[in-house]
């Protein structure tokens, strides 16, 4: 088999062969097959795209690529969760506990960020002393006997996703329904969870602009854990404004505790309560019904919180020490009138500017900078009324995150959070 073949066949739009992908990736990680070869291959798949046979066939070769966990050693069903990312997305931060909460036992590796803002792994370390590197007896056994355990991910967990990644960042190649679903459907089947709920978020902030790509990539995840009979349910979100009112590491996990203590955000906390409905749902085998009373039950009565409070507890934290910059300024609007929209990209690339996120992997976070938001969609706003504060270390354009904004006379029609929940009967 030879790599130029295998190119060649998918520039000409041809179907590759389970043994073709399987060589493609075993040989690119081998170090056979060069970054130059791979680029033209993941750009000819871009362009081409590949049938379901094909994304399984490579999701397999993936996730063969590395190790597996096996969480058989805990009783009951492991429920994961995965956010396709977004700004101000700090879901599960609030979704593990509240779900612990009920008993539905949650083992998640997460990750750190390389984008905007932070990853979830970032997030937690901006509470001090917290430890999300916990070897893999004490995370089993954080689970086993608080229910849910929150680490960075370790050993070799798909090493093919980690190189492919990588080069996909810098070589045009993220966006791609085969790639993306294959990329993230073999790290959740690496982590050993039997059962999915996975946010596929929508618009401006998000890999997935538009609805119509988002339904064919969450069709493509179902369809890729049925044929591993895990059960696996998406959400289509709204990512054209960020979610809720914080955005920056330390603020995020301040908001976190606000939703999880019933103070939170209306639009943060709604979503929070159907992802998590779904998840108690999956893990129990209880109706949709039952599972919305007592997650709702569950924020109300401080259960979840509590159980947030022994995860960074048992993780050595300090829930009194998270990172908060005493640098603060105040943005004022300049108009008056309906917010119609915040861009959740530029809302992103600002806070990055700010600090609270990387462009290389090595670069340091700055874990109490970003910005807390004081109006949303379809707030009235004043002239001269805040709009935000910000939380700063450094000098930047402050005033320049207004642009983030637009206001107009009249309010924005049809503003969605959930746009849609897809499982497996709808495909
Ligand atoms: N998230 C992933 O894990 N992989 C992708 O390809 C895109 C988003």
């Amino acid at each position: 088999m030879n790599i130029i073949d295998i190119i060649t066949k998918k520039k000409n739009k041809e179907i590759l062969s389970k043994e073709e992908i399987e060589y493609a990736i075993n040989e690119y990680i081998n170090g056979n097959i060069k970054d130059y070869q791979m680029s033209s291959l993941l750009m000819a798949i871009c362009i081409n795209k590949m049938n379901d046979e094909e994304i399984l066939n490579l999701t397999n070769s993936m996730l063969n690529s590395g190790e597996k966990i096996d969480l058989s050693s805990i009783p009951g069903i492991k429920v994961d969760k995965h956010s396709t990312g977004g700004i101000g997305d700090k879901t599960t931060l609030i979704l593990v506990p509240l779900v612990a909460s009920l008993g539905v036992k949650v083992a998640k590796m997460s990750g750190r960020g390389l984008g905007y803002t932070g990853g979830t792994i970032d997030k937690l370390e901006s509470i001090e002393g917290f430890n999300v590197a916990l070897d893999r007896k004490d995370f089993t056994h954080e689970v086993m006997t608080i229910g849910a355990s929150i680490v960075s991910q370790t050993g070799n967990l798909v090493p093919a996703d980690k190189k492919l990644y990588a080069l996909r960042d810098v070589s045009g190649t993220v966006e791609s329904v085969a790639l993306i679903a294959s990329s993230i459907m073999s790290k959740k089947l690496a982590s050993g969870a039997d059962k999915f709920v996975i946010d596929v978020k929508v618009g401006s902030g998000a890999l997935m602009k538009n609805l119509k790509d988002a339904k064919e990539l969450a069709a493509t995840m179902i369809k890729i854990g049925k044929n591993y009979n895990k059960e696996v349910i998406c959400f289509l979100t709204n990512m054209d404004f960020p979610l809720g009112s914080n955005i920056g590491n330390g603020l995020e996990v301040i908001e976190a505790i606000d939703v999880l203590q019933d103070n939170g955000d209306e639009n943060l906390t709604n979503l929070i309560v159907e992802l998590a409905t779904y998840m108690v749902s999956i893990g129990l085998n209880i109706s949709i019904e039952k599972a919305r009373k007592m997650v709702l039950e569950n924020l109300k009565n401080g259960k979840a919180y509590k159980k947030l409070v022994e995860i960074i507890n048992y993780q050595n934290g300090n829930i009194e020490k998270i990172a908060k910059s005493i640098n603060k300024i105040d943005i004022y609007s300049d108009n008056e009138g309906y917010i119609n929209s915040i861009d959740a990209l530029e809302v992103g690339k600002f806070v990055h500017e700010l600090g609270a996120g990387r462009s290389n992997k090595d670069d340091k976070i700055d874990y109490g900078v970003g910005v807390v938001l004081n109006k949303k969609i379809n707030d009235y706003v004043l002239k001269g009324e805040k709009l935000l504060t910000i939380y700063y270390n450094k000098i930047i354009d402050f005033e320049k995150i207004k642009s983030a904004f637009s206001i107009s006379k009249e309010k924005k029609e049809n503003v969605k959070l959930i746009y849609e929940i897809i499982n497996s009967n709808k495909i």
